[in-house]
């Protein structure tokens, strides 16, 4: 008689405890894989840079450099490393020629920090990678940085080559209240210029902690904590950029309120442009009623699209890069950043495109992206400039309204 065939029932049914198992191996191999990468001190290693770099950072000719740092104003290289025969400009070297060269370009006295969250509630979108290259951009520029890693996954922190952060490293103080300024929790990275305000995967307790004290302390306003903390910070620093996780979180909501201006990676294919489009719209309800901005109504002096991740081979992507540039209008920066092998190689060893030598890799591609980093950078930089300018005339204001009464 004919029998009808029986799924196989599996045993191996996984228990929770089977996947913290796994998740371990998966660590273990993670760590492996830093370890030897980083190897051999764990310290991460900053660029540095050939006498050509340095003189496009500077806008300068080679000779020029050389000129200035023979007559001794400006510091010249370092001596070639055992075993190669070039001299290179460290990293710090280049940022003083940059401060020297573009001076007019950094932060005016009198003007605070200009921050910039990096959103998008979409996962995989190269939020991550745009905030640390955009952070990397204007630290070669001589501006000083603090990024904040607000994403549990902790991949900023990551980047940076930050290791060992324990719960107490991160926003997390803020968020129960035992700390109300962000001072405690900003370290040095590997990269001259830019700090860090680390990530770790007991971040997602902010999410607990945040709506359990707006029910319990009376004149608590969930929304303003990141705002409140960065006070004693910003005239540390030129810009602060917060990396945000893929979630409209308690977290990213103080995040683009503490934002002066916003940059929202958005890739061209169709699901990644249905999901932005909702994205003004769900942040309006849910932030829309808040009272931000310490009492007035939320204005960002820059809301910025930013084309991620285009992929020039695929069909449907200049279809959508269209809808998306109709959509958004001049909020659409005028650069794209395209798919490129060196931004995967670079990250396959916890890195960005700043942080690869053009020899590494095939120098095309490197150009590529390279030029589309530095063209993006550009841009931020300027609305920076302008927000400055518009603090400036704020606190003026404030000030002659005060003298007035
Ligand atoms: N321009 C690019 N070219 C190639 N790969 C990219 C590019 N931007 C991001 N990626 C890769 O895509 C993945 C997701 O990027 P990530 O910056 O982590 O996004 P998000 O923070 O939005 O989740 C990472 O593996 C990253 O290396
Ligand atoms: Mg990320």
């Amino acid at each position: 008689m004919f029998m009808k065939k029986q799924p196989q029932v599996t045993t191996n049914r996984l228990s929770l405890a089977d996947l913290v198992t796994l998740g371990n191996k998966a660590k273990d191999i993670v760590s492996g894989v830093r370890e030897s990468l980083l190897q051999p001190d764990f310290v991460k290693p900053a660029p540095t840079f050939t006498v050509q770099q340095l003189g496009w950072f500077c806008g300068l000719e080679d000779k020029d450099v050389l000129a200035r740092a023979r007559k001794g104003d400006l510091p010249g290289a370092n001596e070639p490393e055992p075993g190669k025969k070039r001299r290179m400009y460290s990293l710090e070297t280049l940022r003083v020629w940059t401060q020297a060269v573009l001076s007019e370009n950094l932060r005016p006295e009198g003007a605070d920090a200009i921050v910039i969250g990096v959103c998008n509630f979409k996962g995989g979108v190269s939020k991550t990678t745009t905030a640390v290259a955009l952070a990397q951009g204007l630290s070669l520029r001589g501006h000083k940085v603090l990024i904040i890693d607000q994403d549990p996954q902790a991949s900023a922190t990551t980047l940076m080559g930050v290791e060992g952060v324990d719960d107490d490293d991160t926003l997390l103080p803020l968020c129960y209240g035992t700390q109300t300024s962000a001072g405690y929790a900003i370290r040095k990275t590997y990269w001259d210029g830019i700090d860090i305000i680390p990530a770790s995967l007991s971040l997602y307790g902010a999410e607990f902690a945040l709506p359990g004290r707006q029910k319990s302390e009376a004149n608590f306003e969930f929304w303003n904590v990141l705002s409140y903390a960065l006070d004693d910070v910003r005239q540390n620093y030129d810009v602060i950029v917060i990396d945000t996780s893929p979630a409209l979180s308690y977290l990213t909501i103080n995040a683009m309120l503490a934002a002066d201006g916003l940059v929202i990676p958005v890739p061209p294919n169709n699901l990644d442009f249905i999901s932005s489009s909702q994205f003004f719209s769900l942040f309006n309800d849910v932030a829309g009623g808040l009272v931000t901005e310490r009492g007035k109504a939320k204005e960002f002096d820059f809301v910025n699209i930013l084309l991620s991740r285009v992929d020039y081979n695929s069909a449907s992507s200049s279809a959508v890069r269209e809808w998306i540039s109709g959509a958004y209008g001049d909020k659409l920066l005028p650069v794209e950043i395209p798919e490129t092998s060196a931004t995967k190689s670079a990250s396959a060893t916890f890195g960005t495109v700043y942080d690869i030598a053009p020899s590494d890799i095939n120098t095309k591609t490197y150009r590529r992206a390279f030029d589309a980093y530095e063209r993006f950078t550009e841009l931020i930089e300027s609305q920076v400039m302008m927000a400055w300018q518009r603090q400036l005339n704020d606190f003026k204001r404030v000030s002659l309204q005060s003298q007035e009464k």
